[in-house]
């Protein structure tokens, strides 16, 4: 079944409520922004919207105020970047449903662009509580949902108000819908998987429900040691989930069960610790001390690692393979980043630090589909119905 967009509706004269994820990370004292990605990936519908002639009601979040007022999450920062790609003023009310954002309503002609506050000012929010709901839909005629990034959370902003209104999909949120359904169900084999990042718990259901559909799994990251430690090595001070041993077993079974190739590492960089990378080293599994910590993937593991991506037709990668942050231990990630980049697969990256990761390796454009959700992508992933989804209209 296919979702509705704002492609399918009449748009002139009408008031429109969108839902967009400006939540960017911005600098704690100055609250300068650190990255505008959301922003900029926020312009094609609300200008869409705009050039159709519609008045336009912007909602966000910033940050986690927990219900609320708090000075240094204030949207006005956010508006006035987004007033800059838009190329026209984007007035920022104070409120969302007091006497500021009321009279910044009232006064909007076809075409104006208006920003309501944090909607995580209010308590009821994140309630998705059916009143604050009711009030943000009045502002509306249709809602339009764009925020991928925020569509696994059940909120007045992003599902409450849907009770109220016409719900309709953005063009950011139809493209990463379109994007990560495809990789996860219609990828040209071989198709492989690159997860990494800290934790094997939150992975699990990603990896279960990809098992399903990939040919090869790679395993890279924090997560890989307690893989690694579940067959039998002694891992040293890396950091581990001893309680997900089990997990880790059951996963290297299913994968097998499935005729499906799990590559895990061969080597690995060890240090004492993360800020000792003048210490580092390159060993086999079998030689990490115990007062030493893995903290990438080795040179056997890149090379294990680039072969398979370079044979690949598509390729998902979710999580860095090291702590990328540090230099020293930043190579492992960067080897699978340029060698997805310069593949010919078709190429989705999800996950706040594997985007990170290419930005930093300055790929950017040689990916297919770069995902705006971090926790949003990785419940998409796992198969997971989102909130956010669920309420948008079909056709
Ligand atoms: C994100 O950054 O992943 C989204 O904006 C959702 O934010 P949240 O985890 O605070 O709900």
């Amino acid at each position: 079944m296919q979702i509705m967009t704002i492609k399918d509706v009449d748009l002139k004269g009408k008031r429109v409520l969108v839902r967009e994820d400006l939540n960017v990370p911005r600098d704690k004292k100055t609250r300068e922004l650190n990255d505008d990605t959301r922003i900029r990936a926020a312009v094609p519908t609300i200008k869409y919207l705009v050039e159709q002639g519609a008045k336009v009601i912007v909602m966000s979040h910033l940050g986690r105020p927990k219900g609320e007022v708090k000075e240094e999450l204030r949207l006005d920062k956010v508006g006035e970047r987004l007033g800059e790609y838009l190329g026209q003023k984007v007035t920022v009310a104070t409120d969302c449903i007091g006497e500021s954002a009321k009279a910044c309503v009232a006064q909007m002609k076809d075409g104006d662009v208006v920003l309501l506050e944090n909607v995580r000012f209010y308590p009821e929010e994140e309630k998705n509580d059916k009143e604050f709901s009711k009030a943000l839909a009045a502002y509306g005629d249709i809602f339009v949902n764009d925020a991928f990034g925020t569509a696994h959370r059940a909120h007045c902003s992003t599902c409450g108000v849907g009770e109220f209104l016409p719900t309709v999909a953005g063009f950011l949120m139809d493209n990463e819908i379109k994007a990560l359904s495809h990789a996860l169900n219609q990828s040209e084999s071989p198709f492989v998987a690159i997860i990494g990042g800290a934790k094997v718990s939150d992975k699990i259901g990603v990896i279960e429900n990809l098992l399903d559909k990939v040919d090869t799994i790679i395993i890279g990251g924090g997560m890989a040691n307690t893989f690694l430690a579940a067959q039998g090595y002694n891992m040293g001070t890396s950091l581990m989930e001893k309680d997900k041993l089990d997990i880790a077993r059951s996963l290297m079974e299913q994968a097998k069960a499935k005729g499906k190739k799990m590559l895990l590492p061969v080597d690995l960089v060890i240090a004492p610790g993360i800020d000792a990378p003048d210490k580092a080293q390159m060993v086999g599994l079998d030689q990490v001390p115990d007062d030493m910590m893995a903290l990438d993937i080795g040179e056997e593991t890149r090379k294990l690692y680039i072969a398979e991506i370079q044979n690949a037709h598509s390729v998902l990668w979710n999580g860095p393979m090291g702590v990328f942050e540090v230099p020293e231990f930043a190579q492992g990630t960067f080897a699978v980043a340029h060698a997805i980049a310069d593949s010919e697969a078709n190429s989705v990256i999800g996950g706040g630090d594997s985007v990170a990761a290419i930005q930093k390796a300055n790929l950017w454009d040689k990916i297919d589909h770069i995902s705006t959700g971090g926790g949003a992508s990785l419940e998409f992933l796992e198969g997971k119905t989102l909130p956010g989804i669920a309420i948008i209209n079909k056709k």
